[in-house]
């Protein structure tokens, strides 16, 4: 046997013995705090010994009143309920508890936890949570979902012990912004499946959702002084079916869902190019006067609001002052890319104009990052999907930037040259590709302290269904969940993969269908 056939024998028989101990750790309740795969990755776990257990007497317990913690108690109940099968009564603290309990606090004081930080502390008899906010308090329940077995995912009942090692996690993110995106225009989506989609980014402690309501194909939110935009923008999608759109009501009910769980809705109305179902819906906001034809084709770049028409920014004032008085979010996301028909002098006073008018809403703007090629106003923040220039632009402008690279993070490119589903302008993005890049070093120039934060873009042109959505985003989402959480230093892909490995399972219990990456060591649950 020659050196090299020796070395590959010896690797052989280390990654052998490493999935025996996987498969071993996985039959067994894990006996390691540490030992455990949480996505994305606690910035510090210490193990201690014992385990707490949970028992049918279990009883989640409130430290302080108000609505926001008792909803937080009642979510973490509903969370441990169907598969444990105990009732997880949720109470106001008292003295002298008996064991088995998990106690909920909100402790300002902490000051390195941040609003979205939670210390955690288990031990044999009980389960301690303390965040200084809510937000942190939902992190840390997603943390303590983790830690039980796959099965606690379950909307059915299953046979326990439903136990944890002992020890503390303090934990807080790196990036304040750590979002999806979802295209509802191109193929509308129900409220039913964007709370679905809510639920499943929330659970990797995602905390911002953007709803991109109007592009080309459909136009997907109700506006009360404009109805033909959704009456005759909203009837159709790509393909030629029937569309759909949000009534006010339903918007405001999917904000508040997301409040819940701690997601910040950011609805995009993209322009000037991106209209053509409003161009449809409406003749004046063309420049011939003439309304086009509905389009369910998937082409780009052929529409354009007209710049010079004052009608246009009367429009776009009513649309975006209905979106600010339902969006209780300090942003606005005004697109702002491939406007390939608007000729370059007509777009830049055209962005400036609706930046005017977002800024006097009181809401921030956020654009592709075409918009940095206009005057930025203060605050704005700028997508980097495309142009490492243009963010470079915003940066130099005071902008922030929401790290979208398409090569990396577009959850609509398919995984690779076998994948159905999915485009491919931007190459293929394999669960590798999308994970192992950083934020704050991708673009020189642009570094940690420019960067709100990242966001997943999922484009629908080619899924119509939650079940082709989940196969597109899973299991590349729980990367980028990693990735906007966890400090640069704390991972990399040949860890990452273990980690994610194990949470294949977890996935299934929630009746997620994720793509099975051949890169990734899957455990069996
Ligand atoms: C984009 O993908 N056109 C932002």
């Amino acid at each position: 046997m020659n050196l090299k056939t020796k070395k590959q024998l010896l690797k052989l028989i280390l990654i052998s013995g490493l999935f025996f101990i996987q498969s071993i750790s996985n039959a067994v309740p894990s006996t390691d705090l540490s030992g455990i795969s949480l996505i994305p990755k606690p910035v510090s776990v210490i193990a201690a010994s014992g385990n707490f257990k949970l028992t049918p007497k279990s009883t989640i317990f409130l430290s302080g009143q108000g609505v926001e913690l008792k909803n937080i108690g009642n979510y973490l109940a509903s969370k441990l309920t169907p598969a444990t099968g105990f009732g997880m009564a949720v109470r106001i603290a008292t003295a002298n508890q008996s064991p088995g309990n998990i106690y909920l606090s909100i402790n300002s004081g902490d000051a390195q936890l941040g609003d979205e930080g939670y210390q955690l502390t288990i031990k044999a008899g009980a389960i301690n949570l303390i965040a200084n906010k809510s937000a942190g308090l939902f992190n840390g329940i997603q943390t303590i979902r983790q830690l039980f077995s796959a099965k606690i995912e379950s909307a059915t009942h299953q046979a326990g012990p439903w136990q944890i090692p002992a020890g503390t996690i303090r934990d807080y993110p790196e990036y304040s912004y750590r979002g999806a995106m979802l295209d509802v225009a191109r193929h509308f989506f129900q409220v039913k499946d964007v709370k679905r989609y809510i639920d499943l980014i929330s659970a990797y402690k995602m905390n911002v959702l953007h709803l991109h309501l109007a592009d080309d194909q459909g136009w997907r939110i109700e506006i009360k002084k404009w109805p033909k935009l959704t009456s005759i923008g909203g009837s159709s999608q790509v393909g030629g079916e029937k569309g759909g759109f949000y009534t006010q009501e339903q918007y405001s009910d999917i904000v508040k869902y997301a409040a819940e769980r701690n997601v910040m809705i950011i609805p995009e109305i993209d322009m000037p190019g991106h209209t053509n179902a409003c161009l449809a819906s409406y003749p004046e906001l063309n420049c011939d006067d003439k309304a086009t034809e509905l389009y369910s084709g998937t082409e780009v770049g052929f529409s354009t609001l007209c710049t010079g028409k004052e009608i246009t920014y009367q429009f776009i004032s009513d649309v975006f002052g209905e979106l600010a008085a339902i969006t209780p979010g300090p942003y606005l996301h005004i697109g702002g890319d491939e406007s390939h028909v608007t000729k370059i002098e007509d777009y830049i006073p055209f962005v400036n104009r609706v930046q005017e008018i977002v800024r006097k809403l009181g809401k921030k703007v956020i654009g592709w990052d075409e918009i940095a090629l206009t005057t930025l106003v203060p605050n704005s923040s700028v997508q980097y999907w495309a142009k490492a220039e243009n963010a470079l632009k915003g940066v130099k402008q005071g902008a922030k930037v929401i790290m979208s690279p398409a090569a990396n993070s577009y959850l609509d490119m398919k995984y690779d040259s076998t994948t159905n589903l999915g485009l491919f302008w931007a190459g293929y993005v394999e669960v590798d590709k999308c994970y192992d890049w950083d934020p704050a070093t991708l673009v020189p120039g642009v570094g940690k302290e420019n960067i709100l934060g990242i966001e997943a873009p999922l484009w629908t042109e080619t899924i119509s269904t939650m079940k082709q959505l989940e196969y597109m985003v899973f299991p590349r989402l729980l990367g980028l969940a990693d990735l906007g959480w966890r400090a640069p230093a704390a991972g990399n892909w040949n860890e990452y993969k273990l980690r994610l490995g194990q949470h294949g399972g977890r996935l299934k219990a929630q009746g997620v269908e994720y793509y099975p990456s051949k890169l990734v060591p899957w455990v069996a649950q």
